[in-house]
């Protein structure tokens, strides 16, 4: 018990501002008492023993009120079950050799290039239209899927009719992530006509993003991407957030996250864009690995932005996983699964078997099945992924870490190793971590003003 109390809490310190967390709730205390802060301080970061300081922990924790998210819902038959999306993996083919993919180009592990035929897309459509109680958003992926533009014009009109003979009662929603070269003006019309959420990958200003998205011949792509983002406006496609790929190249070159979320506001539109820090090996020179002190302050600057424009009653400028975590904290929203997707989300690819997410496409050990498999069998296995494996509690890791309760994570960044999994990519946690304790550090200032406290609270409900 004396050894537990500890890891059941965080102690933060900065600038006269200290905070105490409580990692099963989230609960947060300010703590302003010099003297309970120097201890506190050398219990939580020198591992000290102190009789008062654990009696107060102690009685912290039993007064603690537990927020943790509920059990998992019992098991529904397939046929009541709404597929929250449904990823298909339209080809492994790609106009790009992005110096990082963690797709290989789209190939994953296939031997052959691949493509999903129409004949594959039907029997998909029709196994889970047939088992599903509804399909909730549809998913087109890759490689790179605007080279399938003949595929995704089938899946939309498929659907379509599926709804006009009355043999569906809904129409999913349609998203689909690309590198935005090669958009065709039907590929337009479609995503305009069927209301598209259309992602685009962009890493930053043209500097960073040509050197790292480039084509066979090594050119870069920021030019035709962003004619091709003007084109799609022009004719009023709305909803087109970027996905940017964070590296080393943009430490090396200066342009920090803030710097990324800036300009996709001014040049993309998207204040919140979706920046992701790079998962590749450690000993590659794109990882963060390589320059962690610098991408460090640049989480810190960034969360200290993101609030500063919630304060100001601004747009809020913030990364998707800044902006996440903080709504996450204040609102004590927690989650026991890695990915929250996992178990909602399914993802089909050419080879037809049927996976948790796009990232496993082509490896068999994590398939649930395949269209042969019954629904509720489908679902059984989805359940026992989300308990088994995508489950912070069985990562050992995560057993040490205070965002425990809150964060989610990209299952990308694991690896099945057995029946559990083992974290590949430290920096993402770490990163986790900075944006955590830095969340908690404003928070806890913020709070110490009512004015600008209830300001907070206003606009996490506003962007609620
Ligand atoms: C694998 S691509 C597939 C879709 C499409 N070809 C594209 O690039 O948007 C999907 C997203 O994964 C990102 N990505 C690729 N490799 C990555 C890596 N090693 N770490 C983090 N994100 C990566 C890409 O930048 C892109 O935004
Ligand atoms: S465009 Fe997408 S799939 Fe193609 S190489 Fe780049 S990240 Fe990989
Ligand atoms: S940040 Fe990483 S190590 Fe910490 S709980 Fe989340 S997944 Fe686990």
């Amino acid at each position: 018990m004396r050894q537990d109390i500890r890891r059941e809490f965080a102690f933060f310190h900065k600038n006269n501002n200290s905070v105490l967390y409580h990692i099963k709730t989230s609960n947060f205390y300010r703590v302003f008492d010099s003297i309970l802060v120097e201890k506190f301080k050398k219990y939580f970061h020198e591992t000290a023993v102190d009789e008062d300081v654990f009696n107060k922990l102690y009685q912290l924790e039993k007064s603690q009120e537990e927020n943790c998210d509920v059990d998992q819902k019992a098991i529904q038959k397939s046929n009541k079950f709404v597929l929250n999306r449904l990823a298909l993996v339209l080809t492994s083919d790609c106009n790009l050799r992005c110096t990082y993919c963690y797709a290989n180009f789209g190939m994953y592990g296939y031997r052959e290039k691949n493509i999903m035929s129409e004949k594959s897309l039907e029997r998909t459509i029709d196994y889970f239209t047939k088992k599903f109680k509804k399909i909730n958003a549809i998913q087109f992926f890759g490689g790179e899927p605007t080279l399938c533009e003949n595929q995704i014009k089938y899946v939309v009109e498929k659907f379509a009719i599926l709804k006009e003979q009355k043999n569906i009662d809904y129409t999913p929603s349609y998203g689909l992530v690309t590198n935005g070269v090669r958009i065709s003006e039907q590929l337009m019309e479609i995503f305009k006509k069927y209301n598209f959420v259309i992602t685009l990958s962009v890493d930053g200003p043209r500097q960073i993003h040509d050197s790292v998205r480039r084509d066979l011949a090594k050119r870069g792509s920021f030019d035709i991407i962003k004619n091709n983002y003007e084109k799609m406006k022009k004719i009023g496609i709305e909803k087109i957030a970027i996905e940017s790929t964070y590296t080393n190249e943009h430490v090396k070159q200066g342009v920090s996250l803030v710097d990324v979320v800036n300009f996709c506001a001014d040049h993309f539109g998207d204040n919140t864009p979706h920046v992701v820090p790079v998962a590749i090996d450690e000993e590659n020179e794109l990882s963060l690995a390589k320059s962690l002190q610098q991408f460090e302050t640049y989480l810190v600057e960034l969360v200290n932005y993101t609030f500063k424009t919630l304060l100001e009653g601004r747009k809020v400028k913030s990364t998707a996983i800044v902006a996440g975590l903080i709504q996450k904290i204040i609102l004590k929203q927690h989650s026991k699964v890695i990915c929250p997707a996992g178990g909602s989300t399914l993802s089909v690819s050419n080879d037809m078997t049927i996976q948790p997410c796009f990232m496993y496409t082509s490896e068999d050990s994590t398939a649930f099945g395949n269209l042969d498999s019954s629904g509720d069998e489908l679902l059984e296995k989805a359940y026992t992924f989300n308990e088994k494996i995508n489950n912070k509690r069985h990562v050992a890791k995560c057993q040490e870490c205070f965002m425990r309760s809150i964060c989610t994570s990209c299952l990308g960044d694991f690896q099945k190793d057995d029946d559990c999994l083992k974290n590949t990519n430290q920096v993402t946690c770490s990163a986790i971590r900075i944006i955590g304790e830095s969340i908690l550090l404003n928070i806890s200032e913020i709070k110490a003003d009512e004015h600008k406290w209830k300001r907070l609270h206003c606009a996490i409900n506003g962007v609620n």
